[in-house]
């Protein structure tokens, strides 16, 4: 923790979440709550709610929720130290001055000359471009049809043609030496000294999500190689973890977003209004971007080349993005080499046209699969209709798997049956079914697997006892905060519980009890699960009945499960029993 707790504290109470949150979107009252369109995804009708009461906020379309902290978090993408500092100006509360160890405060101060010296550099060439000497750079982008606005946008400069000139005006600004080197900015040999790493290029300053200069792409003017040249990656430059354009595209409110391979691409489709469109760094997409991204969309359009090269890498990022559970879809270019080269002639509304007519990935899968097979010979037919039987047993979830089998049986002409028949073999030959990852998700689940009724039930019963807290001493007769299974929820139930028996109820306190944006945002779903609207107060006891036994049961089980390895497990097996029998023959009654 950076700050006490009670000064946190006293920086929620003093930044009241209605205002805060009415300086960024239009609220309007409505019964208990004030709703309005989500800043986080985009929506026609109002599915995000603010909570005067309960001091939070919650989106039922998309699921981002939390309190004020998570939300100036998750809206401005400061870290929570920064959300604090900020909140704490705004209420004019007084911070101390954090006292960080020697070694923080060298690494802190590194980052900032690294930031400080790119920025510097990333001034230097914009500053050329727009100068007599850089024309030649800029009659290139205008040749290539981007905008001034354009370049402003992207803060695209120039390296002229002598290689000494941003070494001698970082130093005259006073950067060391060794400094402009770590930054990737120059090389030092023993025959020039140091020396510019770009010159002759148009560049692309990379920032990161905030806006911050990170590193640098350098592109020649004409056919010479290397093509680009990227910055190095350093202490401030992770390429695995930062995507070009994706500090414009996270604020974008699309739905979506586009994946293309290069800067001109990502360039080209901002400016055709396709503000959702990010590439990565010069390198393979890798995992970390895949997982940056599910910060912001569920969806992922591929505007990779259609050449060999650009299929193969868009049948990596595919497993790249299944593996984070994001669906991704691949947009035909044809005739076109890229995004870039397709705006051009074609235009925005045709490039519309063809993400309406994405291929789903499976089946962009299984049509480059089926290249490498000839259909014509039944032995090599069988082959691929065992490839695909394989491919379809990374379907885990039966339904999902069901009606891929159905889809494909149906556009290969194999028999439903035939083909079920094959997954089943193949599945029970290898023990089915890849193994269920299940990563943090800050996408409102769907999902009616059994594992996530009982988070279910768990998230209910704390909105419940939130919304309705004359309720908590039935529901103290049969659960503790040890029943919440979910180590998450146990945290959050702990305290809840505690707080409700001295007859304090604080939701959004227990929420910046969390300082990891993605653990506020799951702690204010469990605040905020919709509860059904139920008529009479039969019904909504039988539901809280229901709810009590779900995950009573649960628990019950899960101990039960762990009676060898854990000593406490007993205690809660033997509790557990006793509680379900007693709900078994009891009325709730919400009197
Ligand atoms: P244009 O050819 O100017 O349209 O650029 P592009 O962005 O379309 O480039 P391309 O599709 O050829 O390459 C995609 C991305 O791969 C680029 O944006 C670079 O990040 C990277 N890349 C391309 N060529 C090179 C190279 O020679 N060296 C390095 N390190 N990266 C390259
Ligand atoms: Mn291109």
């Amino acid at each position: 923790m950076y700050y006490p707790d009670e000064l946190v504290e006293e920086v929620r109470l003093k930044n009241d979440i209605i205002d805060v949150i009415s300086g960024y979107v239009r609220l309007q009252k409505k019964g208990s709550s004030h709703f309005g369109l989500c800043p986080f995804h985009n929506e026609k009708s109002p599915s995000f709610s603010v909570s005067g009461g309960k001091q939070m906020y919650y989106c039922f379309g998309c699921g981002a929720g939390g309190n004020v902290f998570t939300f100036v978090m998750e809206y401005e993408n400061y870290t929570f130290p920064e959300a604090i500092k900020m909140l704490a100006d705004r209420a004019k509360v007084d911070l101390p001055e954090i006292e960080y160890s020697e070694e923080v405060k060298k690494k802190e101060s590194k980052r900032n000359k690294l930031l400080e010296v790119n920025k510097e550099a990333a001034k230097y060439f914009y500053y050329q471009l727009r100068s007599q000497r850089g024309n030649l750079g800029y009659r290139y982008l205008a040749e290539r049809q981007l905008t001034d606005e354009t370049m402003k946008k992207f803060g695209l400069g120039f390296a002229s043609v002598s290689s000494g000139d941003l070494v001698q005006y970082l130093r005259s600004k006073g950067y060391a030496d060794g400094l402009i080197q770590e930054a990737g900015l120059a090389s030092f040999d023993e025959k020039y000294g140091l020396h510019d790493k770009f010159w002759n290029r148009v560049m692309f300053p990379i920032q990161d999500i905030n806006h911050r200069v990170v590193g640098f792409g350098g592109r020649v003017m004409g056919d010479a190689k290397p093509k680009y040249l990227n910055s190095p990656e350093t202490m401030i430059f992770d390429k695995s973890r930062n995507l070009y354009g994706l500090n414009f595209a996270r604020t974008s409110r699309q739905n979506n977003v586009i994946l293309c391979e290069g800067y001109m691409d990502v360039i080209a489709m901002h400016q055709a209004g396709f503000t959702q469109a990010v590439a990565s760094l010069g390198t393979a997409f890798t995992a970390g971007q895949a997982n940056l991204l599910r910060r912001y969309t569920q969806e992922v359009f591929l505007a990779y080349d259609g050449d060999a090269a650009g299929t193969g890498a868009a049948l990596r990022a595919i497993s790249i993005l299944k593996e984070v559970e994001l669906s991704g879809k691949v947009i035909n270019l044809e005739p076109y080499k890229d995004p870039d080269d397709f705006i051009k002639n074609l235009g925005t509304d045709a490039f519309t046209e063809r993400m309406e007519e994405a291929e789903n990935s499976f089946f962009f899968e299984l049509r480059i699969m089926e290249k490498d097979y000839n259909l014509k010979d039944p032995e090599s037919k069988t082959k691929f209709h065992r490839e695909i039987a394989r491919k379809l047993c990374g379907f885990r979830e039966e339904v999902e798997r069901e009606n891929y089998i159905e889809a494909v049986a149906d556009k290969y002409g194999i028999g439903f049956d035939n083909l079920r028949k094959l997954v089943v073999a193949y599945a029970a030959q290898t023990g089915l079914v890849s193994p269920v990852v299940r990563p943090k998700s800050g996408i409102a689940e769907k999902k009616n697997t059994p594992e996530e009724n009982i988070k279910k039930a768990q998230r209910l019963l704390i909105t419940w006892i939130t919304e309705e807290p004359k309720v908590f001493p039935q529901i103290i007769k049969y659960i503790t905060p040890q029943d919440f299974t979910e180590e998450l929820y146990q945290k959050v139930a702990d305290k809840l519980f505690e707080e409700m028996k001295e007859g304090k109820l604080n939701p959004a306190y227990i929420v910046s009890m969390f300082t990891d944006e993605e653990d506020q945002r799951e702690v204010a779903s469990l605040f905020n699960t919709k509860l059904e609207e139920l008529e009479t107060k039969q019904e909504r006891e039988k539901a809280l009945h229901d709810i009590l036994y779900t995950v009573k049961k649960n628990s019950y089980e899960y101990y039960s499960a762990r009676l060898g390895a854990d000593v406490n497990s007993l205690s809660q097996v033997i509790a557990g029993k006793k509680a379900l029998e007693e709900l078994n023959k009891t009325h709730i009654s919400l009197d």
